[in-house]
């Protein structure tokens, strides 16, 4: 089982991936984190953002695991702890910087490639609920399920800036979207944008438990 969940910054598709995930007890698989982790082992082991053969080949010598807690007994749920050459770097994933970083290589296609390889490979032995921008378009053309998420630019720069601890200002969070988006959106690879057979859910008037429930009730419907 497949379900992708694709969308800007801020559209809530993080968390609502998690909480699907973590409902169905399969794993979560956060394609951002991965050009994030990138990003970061690039800035720290000097290697060059914009030599695309360097970044790809780091890509490529960085090992993912994406490891199923135990089942908590109190809610009956698992969650998935991604682990970057054997450790927990969740914490520096989440920064401003780290995004950042990730954007700006995420327009390469060879580290594209080696990204999309490593979700496949991941795709052959588990049920997978991706969050991404091109989960449904490119990664998983053949999802059983495929969602885009999205929010009007305010409310999601309000959502990032309550997350981020090393955002300045509510303002300076928006622009930073802006121009992500802007990145994201017109690159030629893989763009962000809408599967033709996604749903696509506008998140701005909606709660996390809203969109949950509404994709959930959306893939029960479907499989009966
Ligand atoms: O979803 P996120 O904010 O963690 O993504 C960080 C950056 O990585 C974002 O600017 C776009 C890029 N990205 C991408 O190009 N393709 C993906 N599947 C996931 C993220």
């Amino acid at each position: 089982l497949i379900i992708t969940i694709d969308g800007p910054a801020g559209s809530g598709k993080s968390t609502v991936a998690r909480k699907i995930a973590k409902k169905l007890g399969i794993i979560h698989l956060n394609s951002g984190a991965l050009f994030r982790a990138i990003g970061l082992k690039a800035k720290r082991t000097g290697v060059e953002l914009d030599d695309e053969g360097a970044v790809a080949r780091l890509a490529a010598a960085t090992e993912f695991e994406f490891v199923l807690s135990p089942i908590d007994e109190k809610v009956g749920s698992r969650d998935t702890c991604l682990l970057v050459d054997g450790k927990d770097i969740d914490e520096q994933l989440g920064s401003a910087e780290a995004s950042m970083l990730a954007s700006r290589i995420a327009v390469q296609s060879k580290l594209r490639d080696v990204l999309l390889r490593v979700q496949r490979e991941l795709s052959l032995k588990h049920s997978l609920v991706v969050e991404g921008r091109d989960a449904g378009t490119v990664v998983f053309p053949n999802a059983e399920f495929k969602f885009y998420l999205d929010a009007d630019i305010r409310v999601r720069a309000e959502r990032r800036f309550a997350e981020q601890q090393d955002a300045l200002d509510v303002d300076a969070v928006q622009a930073e979207l802006e121009a992500r988006d802007h990145r994201d959106a017109t690159r030629e690879i893989a763009p962000q944008v809408a599967a033709d057979d996604a749903t696509v859910i506008d998140t701005s008037e909606l709660g996390i438990d809203e969109v949950v429930e509404e994709l959930c009730g959306r893939i029960k419907v479907a499989s009966l």
